[in-house]
């Protein structure tokens, strides 16, 4: 791992978790999710959280017929199915699903054992697989994995809840190179107005929005609430930006063959440079469940805009 520039506040750093450093479960647990709270990047030793050998031979040689493969292929553990994959040999996309549905129980085990103090406040979302090598990958502006953002999905608003991502980087010989900037609470306080923060907060502070987003809601409606609509926003604004693309401190990571890491990625803004071939599971983890709800997104937003931001 390689880290450019020092370590200040506000900048996400690497956490490398050794067991040997722990008197307990309990302790190492605690420890981890203030690191990750924190906006740092908990990394993992490959020997704790491994594939078996065939399935990872499968996935590598998927390069081979990496022409089908427009996009990430995405796993719902709740209907077991995938999507994005194309036209592929129907053994093939049935050994690729109990794959991934396999990789998906084994991540969900490994994170609520990592984070045992937040319980039931850990969520399944979708899980992805991805075969496509990141470098010079051709995409929309807002689609593009190599610009820095922090995380917020168009169809699928949290609510305040906090996207966490798990990653393995399955490729025996080529790291993963992220790029991370400043964590959530310094950016929206720098760029938050420039990025609709006054618009959001009077939308929140709004008696009608407030009672119209509700009634949408109540009749099944998906109804992004301000706190959505601003994590949306900056997603794009921070992706649109030219030059804070161009001039913002970068800090610089590779994370090995075999590397295993999660963090939260609403709060930590990252780009992901090179690579190819890695498994990744999305879990929500509710608000209420943080130890530090004020370092939190949402947390930060209620700050800046003086109210409530998620109805
Ligand atoms: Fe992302």
């Amino acid at each position: 791992m390689s880290e450019s520039g020092e370590a200040t506040d506000g900048l996400t750093a690497l956490a490398e978790v050794h067991a040997e450093d722990f008197s307990s479960r309990n302790a190492r647990a605690a420890w981890c999710v203030g690191q990750l709270e924190r906006g740092n990047v908990l990394l993992f030793s490959p020997s704790e959280f491994s594939l078996p050998a065939a399935d990872r031979e499968f996935l590598l040689a998927q390069q081979q017929s990496s022409a089908i493969y427009h996009k990430n292929i995405a796993y719902r553990p709740g209907p077991d199915r995938l999507t994005g994959l194309q036209t592929p040999r129907r053994e093939d996309a049935e050994r690729l699903r109990g794959i991934l549905s396999d990789f998906s129980r084994e991540a969900t085990r490994f994170v609520r054992e990592t984070l045992a103090p937040y319980g039931d406040g850990i969520r399944l979302d979708f899980a992805s697989f991805r075969p496509i090598e990141e470098r010079g990958r051709p995409n929309r502006t807002r689609a593009r994995n190599d610009l820095l953002h922090t995380d917020a999905f168009p169809t699928r608003p949290t609510g305040g809840d906090r996207i966490l991502r798990f990653f393995v980087n399955l490729n025996p010989s080529v790291p993963r190179v992220w790029i991370t900037s400043e964590t959530f609470g310094p950016l929206a306080e720098r760029y938050g107005r420039a990025a609709g923060l006054d618009a959001v907060a009077r939308a929140a502070r709004s008696p009608l929005g407030h009672a119209g987003r509700r009634l949408c809601r109540s009749l099944g409606l998906t109804v992004r609430s301000p706190y959505d609509r601003f994590m949306m926003g900056f997603h794009n604004w921070l992706k649109e930006n030219d030059e804070f693309q161009r001039t913002c401190v970068k800090s610089r990571w590779e994370f090995a063959p075999g590397a295993v890491w999660m963090v939260y990625t609403d709060m930590v803004s990252h780009a992901v440079r090179s690579g190819q071939f890695a498994l990744e599971q999305t879990f929500l983890v509710s608000r209420g469940a943080m130890w530090q709800p004020a370092l939190s997104p949402a947390g930060v937003l209620e700050r800046l805009c003086g109210c409530p931001v998620t109805d």
